[in-house]
Parts: structure tokens; sequence; C-alpha cells
């Protein structure tokens, strides 16, 4: 499956680390990731955009994957990051960012999470509304640098709930609005008007709307910063067909010399492109309910993967240990709901309880959404690299579930 390689006994190897020898030592489920596929990741975007556009930076959306060891990897490698709020501020601080590559996203930022960018000293804030305006004039001390979102009218092809650059989105200002506070934060002494920023939505299988969002940005004026947002699909499937990053990047940056000043910075914020295909989630499997097609049941689910009950996200699956064909089954969660599938009518070769699962494309969105329904554990995040497996994240405990209860 996408993501994933098959070593000589048959079994899936991540990152050089056979799914067996994980499994064993680290339990199940558990979000392995190839820490090497990430970095190659953040290369082809930073080297990609700095090849097309000189001044540029690759700003990782960390809503997709925030634990502060990919803060640090993705540090490591020379991106910025965006962070959308104090708790993944606060993340990201810890795993060692440096404040000044730090952009603060948010439509609804309260005092206390300006306050708190402010005295990190974060490179930009990004104004989503007038509020924000009003606040950040009250309490910076020092020139603050900021964008402002707009919201160009465009709506690309993906799910309505990851859509947000259409006419009454809840993000941004339209056009007319994002005028009015441009003009604002350039009378304003106390904030400094770098440029702005676009995002239209995520999981984008389309080059098109970036180049149109693009020459939305455009035409709000001339700007030293244009932030582009995020939004380009993974491959989750074999019949998604996204973009390549170098497709994305020609796309974009095609549009942006035809229409933006040349000596302006670009920013791209990508969040999933970055991170999905180096994770893979090993499951094992609890039961197998026969049936047209039977249910193979495993041990973890929606808890730890929401992708398909929230957006019908589809995801290919394999038997660890037997990768490839088998017959159609519904691979389903452990959770009390019939929306907890993992994978509707997904070949299988013989699954039968005690067999691993291996579900591919799981590094975005998956950790960050994880959730204790049915008072599951969070799973451990694994990284594995050269054939040396570490965990970066342990899995939870009880005592962990019952740690803020006030008793
Ligand atoms: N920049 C901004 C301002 C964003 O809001 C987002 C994502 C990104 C960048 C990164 O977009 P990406 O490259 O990951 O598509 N919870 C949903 C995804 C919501 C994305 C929200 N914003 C999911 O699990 O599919």
């Amino acid at each position: 499956p996408p993501g994933t390689a098959i070593g000589d006994e048959g079994a899936l190897v991540i990152g050089g680390c056979p799914v067996t020898d994980l499994a064993e030592r680290f339990g199940t489920p558990a979000l392995i990731i190839d820490e090497a596929a990430v970095r190659a990741r953040a290369r082809r975007y930073a080297d990609g955009l700095a090849a097309r556009w000189a001044n540029s930076r690759v700003a990782f959306a960390s809503k997709a994957f925030p634990c502060t060891a990919v803060y640090r990897l993705l540090a490591e490698e020379g991106l910025s990051i965006d962070v959308a709020g104090g708790g993944e501020l606060a993340l990201a601080l810890a795993g060692g960012v440096d404040p000044a590559r730090i952009v603060v996203h948010g439509n609804a930022k309260t005092d206390a999470e300006l306050r708190m960018a402010v005295e990190a000293g974060v490179g930009l804030i990004v104004v989503d509304n007038f509020d924000d305006i009003d606040r950040l004039e009250r309490l910076v001390t020092k020139e603050q640098p900021v964008l402002v979102r707009v919201t160009p009218g465009i709506r690309p092809d993906t799910h309505a709930a990851v859509a947000t650059g259409q006419e009454g989105s809840k993000f941004g200002l339209g056009p007319a609005e994002a005028r009015r506070a441009v003009a604002r934060l350039r009378g304003s002494s106390r904030l400094r008007l770098d440029g702005v920023h676009v995002h239209i939505g995520s999981q984008i299988l389309d080059t098109e709307p970036f180049a149109r969002a693009v020459e939305a940005v455009a035409g709000l004026g001339t700007f030293a910063v244009y932030d582009l947002g995020g939004g380009l699909g993974a491959r989750y499937t074999y019949d998604d067909h996204p973009p390549s990053v170098e497709e994305y990047l020609d796309a974009l940056v095609g549009a942006a010399r035809r229409v933006l000043p040349p000596e302006a910075q670009i920013i791209v914020e990508p969040g999933r492109s970055m991170v999905a295909e180096a994770g893979v989630t090993l499951y094992r499997v609890a039961t197998v309910k026969p049936g047209e097609p039977p249910f193979v049941a495993v041990d973890g689910g929606m808890a730890d993967n929401l992708e398909v009950a929230l957006y019908g996200q589809r995801f290919e699956a394999t038997v660890a240990t037997r990768v490839g064909g088998g017959d159609p089954c519904h691979l389903v969660g452990r959770h009390c709901e019939s929306g907890d599938t993992l994978s509707a009518g997904v070949p299988l070769r013989a699954p039968r309880p005690g067999d691993l699962i291996a579900v591919p494309v799981t590094g975005a969105y998956c950790y960050s959404l994880g959730n204790n329904y049915n008072g599951a554990l969070r799973p451990p995040v694994v990284f594995c690299r050269d054939g040396e497996a570490r965990e970066v994240v342990r899995r939870e405990t009880y005592g962990d579930l019952l740690r803020r209860d006030v008793t």
C-alpha cells in the first residue's frame, strides 16, 4: 500500500523495521512513522519551493501532527511552523521551534493566546477578523508583524467540512473587508502589516484552485509576504492521484510569477501532504465475524482514526504478514457505533484473530484527532529509521484516563 515496503518474508517493513517486531515491542494499536519519509518530504517542499521562488519558506501546518518529536524533526529540517492556537504554540516551543519561525492562526483567538504569542516573540500573527486587530493593538508591547487572512470565494472540490475558501466561510475576511483591514493596519503604529494569507481547504486533488487563490490575493495589492496556505491532498488509496509536490509548486509559483511582485516572500503551509504517507497504524485482529463480507474487527478504530467517520475518507489496509490480495472484508474498529469503520470492503488475505493489520497513510490528523472514546488509550507514536525504532509518544495508561478527574 502507499507509503510502505515489503520485506523478504512477505511482511511489511517500515523505516527498516519489520512490523512484527514493532507490534511485539510497542503493542497495538500503534502509529508508526517512517522518519526518513517525513524528512524527505520536508526537503522536497523546501528545496522545491526555493528552486522556484528564492524568497520563500515552508511552514508545516502542525495541526496535522502536533507532537514535540514532529516539531523538533521539522524544525531541524529548517521549516517554519504554523500553529492554530495556544496549545500548538506551547507544543512548538517545547519542541524547540524558534519563535521567529512560528506563524499563528485561529479564527477565534483569545486574549490569553495572543498575549502568549506576542510574549513568545512569534514571527507572524495571521489576523482573521477585526477583533484580532483590536485585541492585538491593545496587547502588543513592540511592533508585531501580521498578515491578513483573505477568503477568496473559491470552493475547491473536497469534503465540505474541510473547504475554507468559499464565500460565507467562518475563516478570514472577504476581499472587500480584507481591503478595509489592510487599510486599517497600514495606519497602525503598533502592528506591522507584512502581507496577506489565503487557505482554501484540505485534501485538494487538483492544482487549479491553488492558482486561482494566488490570483485572488494578488488583487489585494503589493505586500512583502504572501502566505498561500496548505491543502495539497495525500494519496490514501490506489484510486487517489493527487498532484506531486512539484506539480503543486509549479502551479502555485507559476501563478505567483504572473501576478505577485518578484521580490515578495512566499510561504506555503502544507500539513497533510507533509506527513500523511509517512504514517502506518498497526492493529491486531480481535475477531472475524463471518458474513458477506465478513467483519474484521481490530483493537482500535475511531478513537485513533476519525478520518473515516468525519470525512468519509477511504483507506487501504492489509494483513501485515500477508500483504496484498484477498477477499473483500469490512475492516471495523472496537468502538460502540456502526460508523466506526476503518475500511469498507477492503481486500484482506485470510484474516484471523491475532493477525496484524496495517492501515497506511495515517500520518496526518489521526494523532491530532485522537480521542478516548469508550475509554480507549491513545496509541504510542514510534519513529522508525534505518532499522531503529524509538517511541516518541508513549501509550496512554488507565492512570492517564483518570488524571484530570477531580476526586
Ligand atoms: N493552513 C491553514 C490556515 C489551515 O487551516 C490548514 C488546515 C493548513 C494550512 C493545512 O492544510 P493541509 O495541508 O493539511 O490540507 N481535520 C481535517 C483537516 C482540517 C484541515 C484544517 N486546516 C482532517 O482530519 O482531514
